[in-house]
């Protein structure tokens, strides 16, 4: 199983988290809001203003042109900017200004008696005065009159409400965009404690052992009456499941291996016992039949072959129960020699080649169960390959490890038992087990595996027809 290496919680408002975007969608929405609101207030004041100012020109063209000496009228003050001009007689060409600014062109007048009449007034620019907004009309005695308003009576009132109502938008942006960062990361904060929670489990090693579950989230988070509380609670219901799950499996596997141990525990007298009596009765073999001495060296070998298996198993069920080691500072140099050595007696008709460093390689080790893995490391290089076949034992330094390789240019490992070699009794057909003697039961590399695993290292293989290779790594201090 791998475990995933615990990733930090995002902080709140980083990219893509959720927090940043429920923030930004809702300060959109704000703002989206708050713009179109403006826009059709400021629509509605445009054709309020206008509609004003027209009324105005109406009032304008119904009073009757003021006289020399008429006097301003209250709703046209002087200095409004108003335009009024009259024609001199019906289809005359020739028009009286009864009131306009001192800025009023000749030219810029005439632009505005060409106008056709009509009920609603106009918007036009006048030459050197800017927007006006002209209405034209016929009165009752038949002649043209002309009243204009300068334009500026609706943009500038409309300007200063657009200014200030852009203002107040921008306010309520940002006033919207801290309220929302502030609920949002409030709200969230129980979904971020639930995913600490999630993220600390995930990173328990649960795949072995007494696999026990101290977290869980706090009750206020656990409240079914919230959406948030309702995982919450699934949460620490799932963790409950999961911890009884665990303790379940490591009680059946303390079972198990309990069994083992005792079974193989138990076995050891009898054994001995039959050991023991072969032994005495093949002292006499000479009085003894031929069939019936055969028929003993065979109980003999047999036995011999469970008692090792019978030791293999009680130190397997030994590892997994916990450490058994007896960790000392041990010279790996040495070891390596002394297993090479046993191995150069056991198959003189390989060959043997060591390979160590100029300098002494110490670890935290057992010695024993150290020697026990060279041991069987060089035992499988003699016993799964044919005679004459090259064994290198190579022994480095490499940063805080000691690795110990044995290599040889045998057929290699099967390729059906390759992936699973590590695991107990994995061995390759039976024939080719006959073939290597008979002796073989599948446990050395299971043995392997874990006394170096109880070292805190590793072994690997790498093994191809002609070349095979086991490397050992362990603690160098
Ligand atoms: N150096 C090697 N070359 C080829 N095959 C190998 C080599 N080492 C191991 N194997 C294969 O891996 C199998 C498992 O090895 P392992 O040491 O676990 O068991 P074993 O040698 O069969 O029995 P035991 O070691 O318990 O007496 C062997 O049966 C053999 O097929
Ligand atoms: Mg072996």
């Amino acid at each position: 199983m791998t475990i995933p290496v615990p990733v930090p919680p995002p902080r709140p408002m980083a990219r893509g988290t959720l927090a940043r975007r429920l923030v930004l969608r809702t300060t959109a929405l704000v703002a989206i809001a708050t713009i179109a609101l403006s826009f059709f207030t400021a629509l509605a004041s445009f054709q309020i203003l206008q509609a004003q100012l027209d009324g105005r020109l109406q009032s304008a063209l119904n009073a009757s042109p003021r006289g020399p000496d008429s006097g301003t009228k209250p709703g046209d003050p002087e200095g409004s900017g108003l335009i009024r001009l009259v024609q001199r007689a019906p289809g005359s060409g020739l028009f009286d200004s009864t009131q306009a600014p001192d800025a009023l062109t000749a030219d810029a007048a005439a632009t505005l008696v060409v106008l056709d009449p009509a009920d609603t007034p106009v918007t036009m620019g006048v030459e050197g005065l800017g927007l006006y907004r002209v209405l034209v009309k016929v009165d009752q005695r038949g002649r043209i009159n002309v009243a204009a308003l300068p334009f500026s009576a609706v943009i500038t009132p409309l300007t200063r409400q657009l200014l200030i109502a852009g203002g107040l938008t921008l306010g309520a942006i940002a006033l919207s965009f801290v309220g929302a960062r502030q609920v949002v990361e409030r709200s969230l904060r129980p979904l971020n404690r639930l995913a600490a929670a999630a993220t600390e489990v995930a990173s328990l090693p649960l795949s072995s052992g007494d696999a026990h579950l101290p977290v869980r989230v706090t009750a206020a988070d656990a409240d079914p009456s919230n959406e948030v509380g309702r995982v919450g609670a699934a949460f620490n219901r799932m963790l409950d499941h999961v911890e009884a799950a665990l303790a379940a499996r490591h009680r059946s596997e303390t079972r198990v291996r309990q069994f083992v141990a005792d079974a193989s525990h138990e076995l050891r007298n009898p054994l001995a016992a039959i050991r023991g009596y072969t032994e005495l009765t093949l002292r006499d073999a000479d009085t003894l039949p031929p069939d019936a001495s055969h028929a003993l060296e065979r109980i003999d070998a047999e036995s011999d072959r469970m008692s090792a298996l019978v030791e293999d198993l009680l130190l397997l069920a030994r590892l997994d129960s916990g450490p058994a080691l007896d960790l000392q500072p041990t010279d790996v140099t040495e070891l390596v020699l002394n297993a090479v050595d046993g191995a150069r007696a056991a198959g003189p008709q390989h060959s043997w080649v060591l390979d160590l460093p100029d300098e002494i390689v110490m670890a935290r080790a057992d010695q024993h169960r150290l020697y026990q893995v060279v041991a069987n490391l060089l035992a499988n290089a003699r016993v799964h390959t044919p005679p004459g076949t090259r064994v290198v034992t190579r022994l480095r330094r490499e940063g805080d490890q000691a690795v110990i390789s044995v290599s040889d240019n045998g057929p290699g490992v099967p390729p059906e038992i390759r992936d699973n070699v590590f695991e107990r009794f994995a061995r390759a057909d039976a024939s080719r087990v006959r073939q290597a003697g008979g002796s073989s039961t599948g446990l050395g590399l299971a043995i392997v595996a874990a006394v170096v695993a109880a070292h805190g290292g590793t072994v690997t293989l790498d093994s191809a027809p002609g070349h095979t290779t086991f490397t050992v790594r362990v603690p160098s201090p």
